[in-house]
């Protein structure tokens, strides 16, 4: 089982990378495949045109309140309802973290539930906010590819870099990191920001332009699924993880 996450500063085109490589998996023929949606405004299930009725977050509060099963059985229940089943795909969505009070021992749980279901799919794609201790806390394992999306800025390339040292910190270094410079138009990244990529120890990055037909669909709310074959950044998604597993294998 494969376990990309893909994370970054806010608005700089996680939700979009996470869905194209949804996508691009179920086109490779990799499947099924469990898409999390990790982020609490939770955008990743209209992207992929999914429709969760019950988040983690849920299932969490529900858990501290349940008095009739053992909680265990009650977790390992509600997270079954919770996974919205696709084509070739399902998508589980957390919802919001904890509130107040010790949540402990349901997190636990919650973590050993999405571990054991995890295990029935080839790959799980994590749609991460800004921030690796919410993967760490809640899905606990390995990750084996981190795609890290950055926008044209400083702060963007930042936060990227970030991402590794909270992931060190985590004692949760991922196998491989890929970079995307995200939304670059003709003649970007400057030298300057470019310098500043390399500096931070991304020289091997991916650049994926602004397409206005990405815009549309989601304009339009369109699945992402439905991207035409000639998008450019489905394209590099596709580059990027046919490198990762000519590497991989
Ligand atoms: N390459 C691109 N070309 C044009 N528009 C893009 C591209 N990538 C992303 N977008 C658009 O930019 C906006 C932000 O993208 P997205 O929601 O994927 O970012 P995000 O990092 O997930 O944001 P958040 O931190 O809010 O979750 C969306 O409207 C999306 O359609
Ligand atoms: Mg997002």
């Amino acid at each position: 089982m494969y376990r990309i996450a893909v994370s970054g500063k806010g608005g700089t085109g996680k939700t979009t990378i996470s869905g194209l490589i949804v996508k691009s998996l179920l086109d490779g023929g990799i499947k099924p495949i469990l898409a999390v949606d990790a982020d609490p405004a939770g955008c990743l299930a209209p992207v992929l045109g999914a429709k969760p009725e019950v988040t983690l977050g849920d299932i969490r509060e529900m858990t501290r309140d349940s008095k009739d099963l053992p909680k265990s059985q009650f977790v390992e229940m509600s997270v079954q309802q919770a996974v919205w089943e696709g084509e070739g795909f399902d998508l589980i969505s957390m919802g919001r973290p904890e509130g107040p009070g010790c949540y402990c021992f349901v997190n636990s749980l919650l973590r050993d539930s999405l571990e054991r279901l995890s295990n029935s799919y080839q790959a799980m794609v994590i749609d991460c906010e800004a921030g690796m201790e919410h993967l760490s806390r809640r899905t606990a394992g390995r990750v084996d590819l981190l795609v890290l999306v950055s926008d044209l800025s400083a702060r963007g390339i930042r936060a990227a870099k970030e991402m590794i040292n909270i992931a060190r910190k985590l004692d949760n270094v991922p196998r491989e990191t890929r970079f995307i410079l995200n939304c670059t138009r003709e003649g970007e990244p400057p030298e300057l920001l470019a310098n500043k990529i390399n500096e931070a120890g991304f020289s091997d990055y991916l650049t994926a332009v602004y397409d206005p037909g990405i815009v549309n669909m989601e304009l339009r709310g369109e699945s992402f699924l439905k991207i035409g074959e000639d998008s450019p950044v489905l394209m590099v998604v596709r580059e990027m993880l046919d490198d990762y597993f000519g590497e991989g294998e």
